[in-house]
């Protein structure tokens, strides 16, 4: 019938709420009887709790308290182990770990009470960096510090180092990254025996909170009820922390049997809440003389903080990626995630990846130097090609042309001209300027078995309006989820968008589709969505009578009367089945990590001013191959934010760390990329489908944040010629370079 709507801009589906302010945040509900509540934590980095004392100046008899001896269940915060406890009991292990809970219905009062509580602890040593973990002169997790190690092993990388042309090592290191999220992190609970839990909050996971507080309460699946309110931002750090704050909330409510919200203030919010991982990557790699990649041999510890939460997943995915889309025939990584006492680092877009691609891509250029090699030369010669395995032994199996995807983007940017006229301008300027470029992949959904292990489900349900309901569990938070999944029913079923509603993720209404992360929403809850709507329209062709060809009114019509005469709900559910011909071993890490990959060159431009040490990235241009592109408008945008919080990433994000607690927790000190650091950026996309992604679509969420950093600091060097390890390059990181020469003429 020659419908299209995907593929073309739709008005985005939460827009009018958020307009009107019929869209609620948690912290614009208010209940009768509601009270706030307050987290009062250890400040002390690792030591045991002798004593808890509340001193005069407040009320106390009015304050609602909570300890973990008020835990009715499991006093966890359960994800992969169960190691994190919900409030410190007895051990604390981070500064930020949560001690006490207060509640009362006046939050000036409450602000002074907070100041009144004072934990005394017996102070134990403590380990604050990757090399004090690993050195384990003191142990804090376990027998060694370790929470998870990795080995992939593709054919033998020590039996090729005497025969290679050339070997070079690279040492690379990123820092942890905040999230800034617009909305900090909340949550409203009410709680009682009879009813059980509700929460409402600011969440990325509802079926992750409503498992954590089954398990917090002692209670079965129907005594709790999980329900995501208007959600501002999450990027991954409203993956893990949202199932500790609800559980607070909870607490407080079944203490109190009154309503308690919990709403952080910034400073709270990028203290005590995740961050992005910092990491180590080592690199040693060999090369043949005609400049064909020999062995990798790769070794990336990530920083995991007290809890072993997400970090073994963060590390998977960091691992698989740490290769890149090169074909190798041998390669080695060994992989660790070490415990610090900091608060456990966790999920932030790219989850791992954009450690490792910094680390290889910024490698790679090393390399191509060492032989003499232009960097896309040297890229081009090794790049994967439909049939070769990865480093796991995944076939690429859809058609594949990264060199003609590099050089794209590469002319779209000018790449050769500009870096002939930079070096012949550069010699007598402060200003100098460089151009760089890194080529990448990023998998879509969960890693390995994990999709097959989720069985996410969606069901459609037909309303009494003639239109189509969408249950799921996947949350919009900004970035597009409620359009995109409208835009694939209303083309799957040949209807308008107006026609197709999204049901608020509410645990007592939608199927488990599975957390809304590892950029897994469009490509695989879509084709959900979609397969779903295909057997909904064979029950209306079955049962209702729905011709082959039909309007929109006429399905309309069609579904109204099915739901006027029927007793039962018109529904239909599809659930996740892994595609065919997909195997993963668990056991030695090999196989195909991922269903699909989506591809990208990136290219920066900067100029550095050789005075002050600040580098401006002056353009950036982005081109990738996303599968089928299912909304230009909400793809783009995702790009751009992406590149925006890479080149933040990249040169200005750097959290300060005092004691394992994090120092410039506000944004005055912990700096951001604002209009004036965002450079013109070109967005270009490649598409070719994906058969087992929504009307063909690969992921998209998290692959811009992989590839902006190793662009913008091989620009640098391309600028300097000094090759900086670390992100982030800071003003002061630049100046203190030793090896920066200056012009003795400065023309500016
Ligand atoms: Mo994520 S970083 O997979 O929300």
């Amino acid at each position: 019938m020659g419908w299209r709507v995907v593929g073309h801009p739709a008005q985005r589906k939460e827009v009018l709420g958020k307009l009107t302010r019929t869209a609620k945040y948690v912290d614009d509900i208010q209940l009768p009887g509601m009270l706030h509540g307050a987290t009062i934590r250890a400040n002390i980095p690792r030591g045991i709790i002798q004593s808890v004392s509340f001193a005069a100046g407040v009320p106390w008899d009015e304050f609602v308290v909570v300890t973990s001896e008020d835990i009715p269940g499991a006093n966890v915060v359960p994800l992969i182990n169960d190691d994190q406890p919900c409030l410190a009991g007895k051990r604390i292990n981070h500064q930020h770990e949560a001690v006490v809970l207060i509640a009362h219905e006046n939050k000036d009062l409450l602000r002074r009470a907070r100041n009144l509580v004072h934990i005394e602890c017996a102070p134990l040593p403590a380990v604050f960096d990757i090399d004090e973990a690993l050195r384990q002169d003191v142990v804090i997790w376990g027998e060694d510090n370790v929470f998870k190690r990795y080995l992939t092993n593709k054919g033998d990388v020590d039996s090729v180092w005497a025969e290679a042309a050339h070997i070079v090592e690279g040492d690379y290191s990123t820092g942890a990254q905040e999230h800034v999220y617009i909305e900090p992190n909340g949550m409203l609970a009410t709680a009682n025996p009879e009813d059980g839990v509700t929460v409402y909050g600011s969440l990325q996971c509802p079926y992750y909170v409503h498992k954590a507080l089954m398990a917090l309460f002692g209670l079965p699946a129907a005594k709790i009820r999980v329900v995501q309110q208007e959600t501002g931002g999450a990027f991954g750090g409203k993956e893990e922390y949202p199932s500790m704050i609800a559980g607070h909330a909870a607490l407080l409510a079944w203490k109190s049997g009154q309503p308690v919200k919990i709403v952080y203030d910034r400073e709270e919010d990028m203290a005590a809440t995740t961050k992005r991982h910092p990491s180590r990557t080592r690199h040693r790699t060999a090369v043949s003389s005609d400049g064909r990649l020999l062995a990798m041999d790769i070794e990336f510890t990530i920083d995991g903080g007290a809890y072993s939460t997400l970090s073994a997943v963060v590390l998977s995915r960091g691992t698989i990626h740490a290769p890149g889309p090169y074909r190798c025939p041998n390669v080695r990584i060994r992989s660790t995630a070490v415990a610090t006492n900091a608060p456990p680092h966790g999920a932030f877009r790219g989850f791992g990846a954009p450690q490792t691609l910094f680390a290889l891509e910024r490698n790679m250029d090393k390399v191509a130097h060492a032989m003499g090699l232009a960097p896309d030369e040297f890229r081009r010669r090794n790049f994967l090609q439909t049939g070769d395995a990865t480093a796991t032994g995944q076939i690429i199996t859809q058609p594949l042309d990264l060199a003609g995807l590099q050089g794209r983007a590469l002319e779209a940017a000018g790449y050769h001209h500009k870096m002939e006229a930079f070096r012949a301008a550069n010699p007598d300027r402060a200003l100098k300027k460089g151009i760089g470029f890194a080529s990448f992949m990023h998998g879509a959904g969960f890693t390995g078995s994990g999709e097959r292990y989720l069985q996410s489900v969606v069901e459609l349900e037909g309303t009494a309006e003639g239109g189509v309901c969408v249950l799921c569990s996947m949350t919009e938070m900004g970035q597009g989820t409620n359009t995109i999944l409208t835009q694939i029913a209303a083309e799957a079923l040949g209807i308008g968008c107006d026609q197709v509603e999204i049901c608020r993720p509410d645990t007592s209404l939608v199927p488990n589709s599975g957390p809304t992360v590892a950029s897994r929403t469009s490509m695989i809850v879509g084709k959900l969505v979609e397969l779903a709507c295909r057997d909904f329209k064979e029950r209306l062709r079955c049962e209702a009578g729905l011709p082959e060809s039909y309007s929109p009114d006429e399905f309309s019509a069609s579904v109204r009367g099915y739901v006027a005469r029927s007793t039962g709900a018109l529904r239909t559910r599809a659930q996740y089945a892994e595609p065919p011909g997909i195997h993963w071993d668990d056991h030695n890490y090999q196989g195909d990590a991922y269903g699909a990959y989506s591809w990208a060159t990136y290219v920066a431009e900067v100029t550095v001013d050789t005075r002050t040490g600040e580098v401006q990235v002056d353009n950036f241009t982005a081109v990738q191959e996303v599968g089928r592109v299912l909304n230009p408008v909400l793809a783009a945008g995702q790009i751009e934010g992406g590149i925006v919080q890479g080149l933040g990433f990249a040169l200005l994000e750097k959290v300060v760390w005092r004691e394992g607690a994090m120092a410039n927790n506000q944004m005055t000190n912990y700096i951001i990329p604002t209009a004036v650091d965002v450079p013109p950026m070109q967005v270009f996309f490649e598409e070719s489908p994906y058969e087992h992604g929504a009307m063909g679509a690969k992921g998209i969420g998290e692959l811009p944040m992989d590839g902006p950093a190793p662009a913008i600091l091989n620009a640098v060097e391309n600028a300097l010629s000094v090759a900086f390890t670390h992100v982030p390059l800071t003003p002061e990181d630049i100046l203190s370079s030793q090896s920066i020469q200056l012009p003795a003429e400065i023309t500016a």
